[in-house]
């Protein structure tokens, strides 16, 4: 379980999307859709802060995430009808979300929570088979090389701000750089929270997210069966301009197309468990 993450509350006080991200995408989404989705798909929806989104433009909408309070927080936020919202991996997102998603989204780096890139891959596959032809999936990701290095510093600070239910918090991230062996992003982040029912004063916690080298990105879009890139976003700019798809682009926002005929099924779960937890929290730099 994550410390934060699982502290839904305190996570929507702070990641309420803004009305500039929010316009932004839906920008990327009509130039690459040519219109608004008919369903779309957020297979780690948290508390279901962009699903909630995506309703207003009157899409069906269906999520999972791992944190059975997200998933309850997103449950008293959605309407029943038009919304559905399980607990589950989104590296295989339950069945019962149902299929045939013209738009997955699935931002802030969040598939830098998973362990490894077999993992990613398997979570690729799972969702291509989940889409429609034409769909496109907007993917937040960090893409950096073996070797690089990124400056140790803040790289979120918030607050205090009023928590929805009583209190107020304030939030700071900051990254400690990329580990030399596995090139992940080490983040260090500590909330603090005053007067909010049920809380701790204090949620502390170390993480490390998924960075993806070039090659390595390619051949998992190619091992799940076929993706196309055919958009790259500046995601630390809530303007999303547009980006080269390049070596060390950093972090962007991906807008991916499944190539080739659709798969039928994902491509069956990894065999080797990983040793490290799935739970980790997004540098959201926007
Ligand atoms: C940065 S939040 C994004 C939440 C939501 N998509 C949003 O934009 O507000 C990352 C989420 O990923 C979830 N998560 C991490 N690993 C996961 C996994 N393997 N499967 C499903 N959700 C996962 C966390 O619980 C957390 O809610």
């Amino acid at each position: 379980m994550h410390a934060f993450y699982s502290r839904s509350e305190l996570y929507s006080a702070f990641f309420e999307p803004s009305q500039e991200i929010r316009d932004s995408i839906d920008r990327v989404v009509r130039q690459h859709l040519r219109r608004m989705p008919r369903r779309v798909l957020d297979p780690a929806c948290g508390p279901g802060l962009w699903l909630s989104h995506f309703l207003i433009h009157e899409s069906e909408v269906a999520g999972c995430d791992l944190e059975e309070r997200a998933i309850a927080l997103a449950h008293e936020r959605l309407p029943k009808r038009g919304a559905r919202v399980l607990v589950g991996d989104m590296r295989r997102p339950p069945d019962e979300l149902g299929a045939d998603f013209d738009l997955v989204i699935n931002l802030d780096n969040s598939i830098g929570h998973l362990a490894e890139a077999m993992d990613v891959a398997e979570h690729l596959a799972s969702i291509r088979a989940r889409m429609a032809p034409k769909g496109v999936y907007l993917l937040g990701l960090a893409l950096r090389e073996q070797g690089d290095a990124i400056d140790a510093g803040v790289v979120y600070e918030r607050g205090p701000v009023d928590v929805p239910g009583g209190g107020f918090a304030a939030l700071r991230s900051e990254t400690l750089g990329l580990m030399p062996r596995t090139n992940c992003e080490r983040i260090r982040q500590i909330a603090i929270t005053a007067n909010v029912p049920d809380m701790p004063a204090v949620i502390a916690e170390q993480y490390d997210l998924l960075t993806f080298d070039f090659a390595t990105l390619r051949d998992i879009l190619a091992l799940s069966g076929g993706f196309e890139v055919i958009g790259c976003h500046d995601a630390t700019d809530e303007s999303l301009p547009e980006k080269a798809f390049r070596k060390r682009a950093g972090d962007v926002v991906l807008v991916l197309r499944p190539t080739g005929a659709p798969a039928r099924r994902a491509r069956s779960a990894t065999t080797r468990k990983s040793t490290r937890k799935p739970m980790r929290k997004s540098t959201r730099r926007n």
